[in-house]
């Protein structure tokens, strides 16, 4: 979808799923690139697709902008329960769902938005495809502490989380080895063992588990075993909320019928301490870390990556590239078509640098 630079007076702007260290600073280098350099202005749509659809949004001055770059959050709000194409509702006191396309097309109209960026994971990227075949001109950034989105190196957010949960971990080593404990900490990721893998080696956790090798049992408890035998009487065991035993399955917390991603993870660090105390007799505690990892001000990792995605975000809308979604490669920020990005996850390849190199140093991955 080609529109030239000209046309473009005034974006839209949006960020959507769960949110992520960096978005404000996403947020701002879009609207002061906007400003400054293409004298653009920049709406900002509150609460992603819900904001979209019921009208909710405003002009974003450049007082809006400043001063959140080291901000965690939104500034803009977010949701993960309202896709356009499938718009939560009550008639009659039931919960019904309806395709909110046209009243979404219909608000861009009337805010006069040429073209839109929406700052998201999957879920968004691929709102974001249909939109653009709908003839919404759209750009995407990449985001999720998961770094799980493919055709992009890293996305924002994810550094923080790392730094988030090696930190925890640090914490946790120390008691751990006051009490002679073994001590289960649970991270996020998904359905990959990007944060789990990173802040694992980081904080030199003696077991790492990831969805991506799935766990025997038995490793792991002989692994603990044979540190206590060999006088170190402590184990840490950093486990990703979408690991799952060998022949079993994913430990689910909630499922949430109003949402596109209806699946949530969590509770395997529970169920895994409890196993590994009764088939080791060693004491066992775990740690689920939560949305802790999602929160706080970005790594300036981060806050660098952020501000060149939102940059190039506004080159694309400038250049009228649109249908395109910002990443990196190497030390390049260039862009994909979304469609593509959307259409696989980026898992940890079980070969991955930082499993060769963990292993050769004696952590155990259970297999
Ligand atoms: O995708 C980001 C993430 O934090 C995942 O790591 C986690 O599984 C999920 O979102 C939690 O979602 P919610 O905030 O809706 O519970």
């Amino acid at each position: 979808m080609a529109r030239r630079a000209a046309a473009v007076r005034r974006i839209g702007i949006l960020t959507g799923g769960g949110d992520c260290p960096g978005l404000n600073a996403v947020i701002r280098a879009v609207a002061k690139t906007a400003m400054n350099v293409h004298g653009i202005e920049v709406f900002g749509i509150r609460d992603a697709f819900r904001g979209f659809v019921e009208g909710d949004g405003k002009l974003l001055g450049y007082g809006d902008v400043s001063g959140i770059l080291t901000q965690g959050g939104t500034i803009l709000g977010t949701s993960n329960k309202h896709n356009p194409f499938h718009f939560p509702a009550e008639r009659g006191g039931k919960k019904v769902f309806r395709d909110m396309t046209r009243t979404l097309l219909a608000n861009a109209r009337r805010w006069r938005l040429d073209a839109c960026v929406l700052l998201g994971g999957d879920g968004t990227m691929n709102i974001g495809t249909k939109l653009t075949a709908l003839g919404l001109p759209v750009v995407g950034v990449p985001k999720t502490i998961d770094n799980d989105l493919a055709e992009t190196d890293v996305t924002f957010g994810y550094d923080t989380a790392v730094a988030c949960v090696t930190d925890a971990v640090d914490r946790i080593h120390s008691t751990a080895m006051s009490h002679h404990r073994v001590m289960v900490i649970e991270t996020m990721g998904r359905y990959a063992g990007w944060i789990a893998l990173k802040a694992g080696v980081a904080g030199g956790g003696d077991i790492i588990l990831i969805p991506e090798i799935p766990y025997d049992l038995a490793k792991v408890v002989e692994k603990v075993r044979e540190r206590s035998r060999t006088g170190r009487r402590f184990s840490i065991v950093v486990v990703a909320e979408g690991a799952k035993p060998k022949k079993g399955s994913l430990t689910v917390e909630r499922v949430l019928t109003d949402s596109h991603d209806p699946i949530r993870l969590g509770g395997v660090g529970a169920k895994l301490a409890s196993e590994i105390e009764k088939a080791s007799g060693l004491e066992t505690r775990y740690t689920i870390l939560g949305h802790l990892q999602r929160g706080g001000c970005p790594t300036a990792y981060d806050r660098a990556l952020a501000t060149r995605f939102g940059y190039h975000a506004m080159e694309l809308v400038a250049a009228g590239r649109f249908g395109r979604m910002v990443c990196l490669k190497g030390d390049t920020i260039t862009s994909v078509p979304i469609a593509k990005a959307v259409a696989r996850l980026k898992l940890v390849p079980r070969n991955h640098p930082l499993i060769r190199a963990a292993k050769a140093l004696g952590t155990c991955f259970g297999a």
